[in-house]
């Protein structure tokens, strides 16, 4: 790794302490080992290489040292071609969307972040330069301190997740104490943040989950976990919600969720259809497409049972990383991670996961 020690000169009389001594020294990496994604495929093509880039930073950007990045579906499924009309022409790409680690080098207008300060965060789903490197760059936005009480493993595995669930709730269906709420598929990262979202709004919360996920569940506030292996949800599940949040989006499952919905409630699948339409009929064509097929089902569903529908995507917000912030350090926001590897051992970690030999959330550690 190359380091460019750049320091501004400094007009003090006298001592300087450790904070300003930090905040002028700016350490430039212009190299580092990444995880660079040179074709699509599995895991095999994963490559980690010593000499990687690492551009320099805009005035809004932070370069981060990683200490921790989680493995999301996302990670897996970029790897296999999944959102190849966008990535193909950019190949290679650096995959992984969160992270925890330090400041190394902060932007010109950056001001809420300094430093050496420990911050944790995700970046957008269509970000090319990803998180698995031992740096990596997020916009001051996509970033907030990391809690204390958490560490950078239990960090990483909360922001790109809970985002996405934060998204749908709070954004979208603008969630209120005492509503219904079901998330279908509480069991995995972005349902059980939606479960702990929604019981931190005081809302009530029904979920379908598998049978090893039900203590968890109820553990962190649901009232209701249905393990969809054993149990019939329609016998199960009573009554009508305000919002749906469906992480599974299979045909069964939607049809489920919308019959469940109060009139005006929302249902906000995870398995939108925009990039299996562009990387079908390419961005041109499978972009007007996938819109077309959005609008006709909300047009649809608002007629036929007065609901609103939304195919919900992940996105970077200040407002809502400061809510999951303080939900993590209260204790009240955790994702159970099952398994650690060192970011050496990725293609063992992909496998892991693609295999299903992991069901559970797996961290890549950097030293
Ligand atoms: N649109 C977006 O921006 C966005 C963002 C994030 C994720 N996603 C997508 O959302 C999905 C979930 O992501 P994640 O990070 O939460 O994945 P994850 O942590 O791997 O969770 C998947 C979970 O789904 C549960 N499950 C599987 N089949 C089910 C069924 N029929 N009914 C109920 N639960 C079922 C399993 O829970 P049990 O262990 O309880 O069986 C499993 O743990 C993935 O497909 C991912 O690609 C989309």
């Amino acid at each position: 790794m190359r380091w460019l020690l750049r320091s501004r000169k400094m007009g003090v009389i006298g001592g300087m302490s450790k904070v300003g001594f930090n905040e002028m020294r700016r350490s430039l990496v212009t190299s580092c080992r990444a995880v660079l994604l040179p074709r699509f495929g599995g895991p095999e093509v994963l490559e980690l290489r010593d000499d990687v880039n690492v551009p320099d930073l805009k005035p809004n950007e932070v370069l981060v040292r990683a200490r921790a990045v989680s493995v999301n579906p996302l990670d897996t499924r970029m790897r296999s071609g999944y959102g190849r009309s966008l990535f193909e022409p950019l190949l290679p790409v650096i995959l992984g969307r969160d992270i925890s680690g330090e400041v190394a080098a902060v932007g010109n207008s950056v001001r809420s972040l300094s430093v050496g300060q420990e911050v944790f965060g995700a970046l957008h789903p269509t970000a090319v330069r990803g998180t698995y490197a031992d740096y990596a760059i997020l916009a001051e936005d996509e970033l907030t301190r990391k809690p204390e009480s958490i560490s950078h493993v239990e960090a990483s595995a909360i922001p790109f997740a809970a985002l996405t669930a934060w998204r749908a709730l709070r954004s979208t269906a603008r969630i209120k104490q005492g509503q219904r709420v079901l998330v279908v598929g509480g069991g995995g990262a972005v349902g059980f943040s939606a479960i702990q979202l929604a019981v931190a709004a005081g809302c009530h919360v029904s979920t379908t989950c598998g049978g090893e996920s039900i203590e968890r569940i109820l553990a962190a506030g649901a009232e209701q976990a249905v393990d969809y292996t054993t149990e019939d949800y329609e016998l199960s599940i009573k009554g009508y919600f305000d919002a749906v949040l469906d992480t599974i989006g299979v045909p069964e499952t939607e049809k489920m969720g919308v019959n469940l919905l109060k009139r005006g409630g929302h249902y906000m699948t995870l398995q939108g259809e925009a990039a299996s339409f562009t990387d079908r009929y390419g961005l041109a064509v499978g972009l007007p497409m996938a819109t077309a097929v959005l609008a006709k089902k909300q047009i649809q569903y608002r007629f036929s049972h007065g609901i609103d529908y939304q195919w919900t995507y992940m996105r970077a917000d200040a407002e809502g990383l400061h809510e999951i912030r303080q939900l993590s350090e209260a204790g009240k926001l955790k994702i159970p991670i099952e398994r650690t590897f060192p970011i050496a051992q990725v293609r063992e970690a992909h496998e892991a996961k693609d295999k299903r030999i992991i069901s559970g959330k797996v961290v890549l550690e950097l030293d």
